[in-house]
């Protein structure tokens, strides 16, 4: 069954020139000139995403919002406005946009294929596989791209599903890129089995502006995947690591759109079926090494080990785990204000005058995060407090025991376990043991956290705490 689209517009012209764009790839869609007409369309038919026009007459824009808000709260709006002069013209304002259903804002006029994306951004990605037709595969292609329009990822997480929605290249010996499968064709794995084996390629690319586009496949890979009891944890996880650092990077280089945050959520989500399936992770986590110093490394890292802990509190909940994960991923965002030469640094190696400008990144998260009407006030206190300590030591606040967030104190402990590891390239473990081994590193939060922590690493049985002589 076709997905259904309302197009709404002053100009009939362009509402049916998109209508006939989309109905080419596989939607069915409704055209209409005025608000009240939308609405009466709206009562007869349900919609799964309308684009209007928001200087639409006979029923104004604003009006059609608040009819959706009132009786389709589930219909994605994707809204076009002339010029942000508009928005002051029916007193609105673009932060709040999102609060009144909005789930994509166009300001100019967007090209067809930007409406598309945003669009098939909202939608379910199982929903896309089963309706597309599948047109075959098209011819290899030489691209003349430079290496810094492209993201690598290895060809093993390359996960084959029915149709690729996304240009995907290789790189040859010389440097140039090669197309070999095109957005839209059905995915042919031989084709990359053939690179793999015989060629001995071992990453695939692809364009930094279908990273979105990359990263809903994978969550949907990762959902399936999760789910699959032949699949190792080790594959789930390095499949949620992959996508979380591509999201990441597109978080701070792209900003956090609408469509961003909630492919943010999902990511939480999947990272907390991974915590929650009984699949022995601990074991795992024994040999885990794979981390690099990146920023996005080391978000996704914190994000997964906040998430390890918080499995062990009473309050545990997918709810919780989403404003954890969010936060935990987003911790460190703002980090993207600090000088590149000191971004990735770790701060125990920065000397006075980094470490101040570095202190400054709690904050300065808060107020990337303040943009973002979507993002709770829970995530951005979590932000604002992850290097508060108990003892009064932490940053920005210095502030003291119960005035620190329970959350706050798991991204704090997760924040400070994954930079022993990776500083000292040490496993899990062993930078348990050096945490738990440092008197100072104990009084900087509630034991009760620290008692949780221990537990992720011990096993249904207790042998893992045994064979560490760790006592809790
Ligand atoms: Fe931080
Ligand atoms: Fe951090």
């Amino acid at each position: 069954m076709a997905v259904k689209i309302l197009i709404i517009n002053h100009a009939l012209y362009l509402a049916k020139e998109l209508a006939s764009f989309l109905t080419k790839v596989g939607y069915e869609t409704d055209t209409c000139v005025t608000g009240k007409d939308a609405q009466i369309m709206m009562y007869n038919k349900k919609y799964f995403a309308i684009v209007l026009d928001l200087a639409v007459q006979d029923h104004p824009g604003p009006q059609v919002l608040k009819f959706v808000r009132q009786i389709h709260t589930s219909v994605k709006v994707i809204l076009t406005i002339p010029a942000e002069q508009n928005l002051q013209d029916y007193n609105l304002e673009k932060n709040l946009l999102e609060k009144q259903g909005v789930f994509d804002v166009f300001i100019g006029t967007p090209s067809f294929k930007d409406l598309q994306i945003a669009i098939e951004g909202h939608r379910d990605f199982g929903d896309i596989i089963k309706n597309e037709s599948g047109v075959g595969v098209s011819e290899e292609t030489e691209a003349n791209l430079h290496d810094e329009r492209f993201v690598q990822i290895s060809i093993d997480e390359f996960i084959s599903v029915r149709a690729v929605q996304f240009d995907v290249f290789v790189k040859l010996l010389s440097g140039k890129y090669i197309k070999i499968l095109h957005s839209g064709d059905t995915f042919d794995k031989e084709r990359v089995e053939k690179y793999k084996n015989e060629k001995k390629v071992e990453h695939l690319y692809f364009l930094k502006e279908d990273r979105t586009k990359f990263v809903r496949l994978q969550n949907f890979v990762a959902e399936k995947a999760i789910v699959n009891k032949k699949v190792s944890a080790k594959s789930k996880v390095n499949l949620v690591k992959g996508l979380s650092e591509i999201y990441i990077d597109a978080v701070y280089e792209e900003g956090l759109k609408p469509l961003i945050i909630e492919q943010g959520k999902a990511i939480c989500d999947n990272i907390y079926d991974i915590v929650h399936k009984k699949n022995d992770l601990h074991k795992l986590l024994r040999e885990y090494s794979s981390f690099s110093n990146s920023l996005s490394t080391h978000s996704y890292l914190v994000t997964f080990f906040a998430s390890m802990i918080i499995r062990q509190f009473e309050w545990d909940s997918k709810t919780t785990n989403e404003t954890l994960g969010m936060a935990a991923l987003l911790h460190d965002i703002g980090c993207t204000k600090l000088a590149e030469d000191i971004r990735e640094m770790s701060p125990f190696k920065m000397n006075e005058e980094q470490l101040n400008r570095y202190k400054l990144h709690c904050q300065d998260g808060v107020d990337i995060l303040n943009a973002c009407p979507s993002i709770s006030q829970m995530v951005k206190q979590i932000v604002l407090q992850h290097h508060e300590r108990i003892n009064g030591e932490g940053f920005p606040c210095g502030l003291k025991y119960e005035r620190i967030l329970e959350l706050a104190q798991v991204v704090g402990l997760a924040d400070e376990f994954v930079r022993h590891m990776v500083d000292n390239q040490i496993r899990p473990p062993d930078a348990l043991k050096k945490m738990l081994l440092d008197q100072n590193c104990l009084k900087r939060y509630n034991g009760f956290i620290i008692e949780r922590f221990l537990k992720v690493f011990t096993d249904p049985d207790g042998q893992l705490n045994r064979s560490l002589n760790i006592k809790v």
